[in-house]
């Protein structure tokens, strides 16, 4: 949710320090702050209320000398976005600043314990009672910054990423992690005695200095040095052996590439993504289908009483539409769960179960609870994730990365697509172990499957005019998104959409359920978006159309190339090519992004950082 940035070595700690905070910008962005160590000796904090370039702005005329320094930008949790509670936060002789991500859940036993002895708070937030925390633990038992750490981390309850900078001591950089991701960037300047470190969240803000990271494990903790020398241990001291890892992740990715906004640049790069997601996977020669992560554990897929696919947001409407083909094609049953409900009840899972976690960033702490508690009762774990190294691929037995490439728009498209695609691919190599589809039929479906990537680029060229139409839905409070069968998970994604980036409520509902509620609120001034492909249950949708066209609704509808009967009753029309009915949503999702994406412009919104959400939530 919240991004950190840090960096130690002989550059200017803070050109570094705000860029990385750009980059970030996407996961949190209602106040920033940076902390260095400047050329005096003094340990500056520097914060501000609002974006990145607010704290620019604001830092103008400050001292930035330091070549050690830590930033945060904010998503509010503790306490209402403002300066005070912004990050990096001082402690009480103002010798420690500290960032942090995550929530420290017993935050306010321990404040009270510490104001009891003395330490006073300036913010409302439970970072501050970790910084203080830490200070207070080196007072009492007279020990370096690192033991005082790993001291006052046991005592916290709670998931959290910290770094933290100590005026005393210049070329150290300290870092700690539980539940909440954090990488160090080993610089290429490191060697000879000289040390370079960079700290990032994520590795947008280390990728552009160097590929060689270490992905911080939970309960570790690190101390970097300006000689190079790195230490990690876990919190009971004990020495841990990092392990370097080469990103494979590329500038350009982070980019945005001639295009306005990230949502845009990764709604256009949908067919060339699910190209490389597919490469190797989909065998056209062939017509076949290679998971690796489904092959070397198919007796575990075969073999599974059940599926239960755990997953938030976006990822839970692709779980859907997985549920659906997966069911059909390998004849298993599927659950889909909301992660954060499912890890609260007590679900049956038995052991021949396995549980998908579907996770973009892969890091959502609700999916990764509910994962530990799946494997806990003896589920086999599989991971459909994109960010590569993260919490989710880790923590499970096997799986499928997307590769569909970073995606920096909070609103998701192309992990959207990517998941859904990966999981047609399982279903396929699924239902070729259990031999649950004719040969023709599993040949027929790879076939078309590996057509979708030129599909979409056909769909993308096709639909150009949206940004002139959807002007007119600028009045609009409310829409309708219907669909059946495959379609409806696209109808709740379509609503989702445009509730993110336009403000505007939408209602995702199976077309013939309207029946029983929302066609009270069908009249004139109601935009209905119907997705009505011509297979499928074509003559069904249509009386759904009818239906609300004699209540006066307006319809914006998306149907196969060469359509006149749906068409003829829209208001709207935006075409997509002929496919198989499993895989229409993988074409009729892209003009609903752009519909939402260009409503939201004309409603003059951010849709790159849309209020209130962030991309990745690492908390509950
Ligand atoms: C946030 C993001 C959504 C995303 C959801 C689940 O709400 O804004 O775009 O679908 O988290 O995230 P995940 O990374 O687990 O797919």
């Amino acid at each position: 949710m919240c991004g950190i940035v840090g960096y130690i070595g002989e550059q200017q700690a803070y050109p570094i320090l705000i860029k990385g905070l750009h980059r970030l910008e996407y996961r949190g962005y209602d106040s920033a702050g940076v902390s260095m160590i400047n050329a005096d000796g003094v340990l500056s904090v520097y914060k501000s209320k609002g974006k990145v370039s607010a704290l620019e702005a604001s830092v103008a005329d400050k001292d930035i000398s330091g070549t050690i320094g830590i930033a945060h930008t904010r998503w509010a949790t503790h306490g209402e976005p403002n300066a005070i509670n912004a990050h990096p936060h001082f402690s009480q002789s103002k010798n420690l600043s500290l960032v942090h991500n995550g929530i420290i859940e017993n935050y306010k036993s321990l404040r009270i314990e510490l104001e009891k002895n003395g330490m006073t708070f300036c913010s409302e937030t439970d970072t501050e009672v970790l910084v203080q925390l830490v200070e207070y633990t080196q007072q009492q038992h007279g020990c370096d910054l690192y033991r005082a750490t790993q001291l006052a981390l046991k005592s916290v309850v709670g998931a959290y990423a910290i770094a933290i900078l100590d005026k005393r001591n210049p070329d150290q950089l300290i870092c700690a992690r539980k539940g909440s991701p954090l990488i160090i960037g080993v610089g290429t300047n490191n060697g000879a005695g000289k040390g370079e470190f960079f700290l990032g969240s994520d590795a947008t803000p280390i990728i552009e200095y160097t590929n060689k990271v270490i992905y911080l494990q939970d309960e570790e903790i690190a101390i970097m040095n300006r000689n190079g020398d790195l230490k990690i241990t876990n919190l009971s001291n004990v020495k841990q052996t990092p392990q370097v890892h080469t990103l494979q992740m590329n500038l350009d990715e982070l980019e945005k590439g001639g295009y306005a906004h990230f949502m845009l640049k990764e709604i256009y790069e949908q067919p060339n993504a699910l190209r490389i997601c597919t490469k190797g996977r989909l065998n056209i020669v062939d017509k076949d289908v290679l998971l690796s992560g489904i092959i070397d554990h198919k007796e575990k897929f075969v073999k599974a009483r059940r599926i239960i696919i755990c997953a938030c947001g976006t990822s839970w409407h692709s779980a859907l539409i997985g549920k659906y083909f997966i069911e059909e094609a390998a004849q298993i049953p599927v659950e889909v769960e909301y992660a954060s409900e499912f890890r609260y009840r007590n679900p049956v899972i038995f052991p021949d179960d396995v549980v998908i976690a579907v996770s973009q960033s892969g890091e959502t702490a609700d999916t990764l609870a509910a994962i530990q508690l799946a494997k806990d009762k003896g589920a086999f774990l599989y991971g459909i994730c994109n960010v590569i190294g993260s919490s989710i691929p880790r923590a499970t037995d096997s799986g499928t990365y997307l590769h569909v490439g970073p995606e920096i728009g909070v609103a998701s498209t192309k992990a959207f697509t990517g998941q859904v695609i990966t999981l047609f691919m399982l279903g396929l190599a699924i239902a070729k172990e259990k031999k649950t589809l004719s040969e023709d039929m599993f040949h027929m479906l790879v076939d078309e499957l590996q057509k979708i990537p030129d599909k979409m680029q056909w769909t993308l060229d096709h639909n150009k005019g949206i940004d002139n139409f959807a002007q007119m839905f600028t009045y609009a409070r409310n829409f309708i998104y219907l669909g059946r069968g495959y379609n409806y998970p696209v109808a709740l994604e379509g609503a989702l959409k445009l509730k993110e980036i336009s403000y505007i409520h939408a209602e995702g509902y199976p077309a013939a359920e309207m029946k029983h509620g929302p066609i009270a609120l069908i009249d004139e001034e109601m935009p209905v978006v119907v997705i009505a492909p011509k297979r499928g249950m074509y003559d069904k949708i249509v009386s759904n159309i009818q239906e609300i066209k004699s209540r006066k609704g307006k319809i914006i509808s998306v149907v196969t190339e060469g359509d006149t009967i749906v068409k003829g009753m829209s208001d709207y029309c935006f075409e997509i090519p002929d496919t198989r009915d499993c895989y229409v949503p993988l074409l009729a999702i892209l003009p609903l992004q752009l519909l939402s994406y260009y409503v939201a412009i004309a409603k003059g919104r951010n849709v790159d950082q849309p209020r209130n959400l962030a991309k990745s939530v690492t908390v509950e």
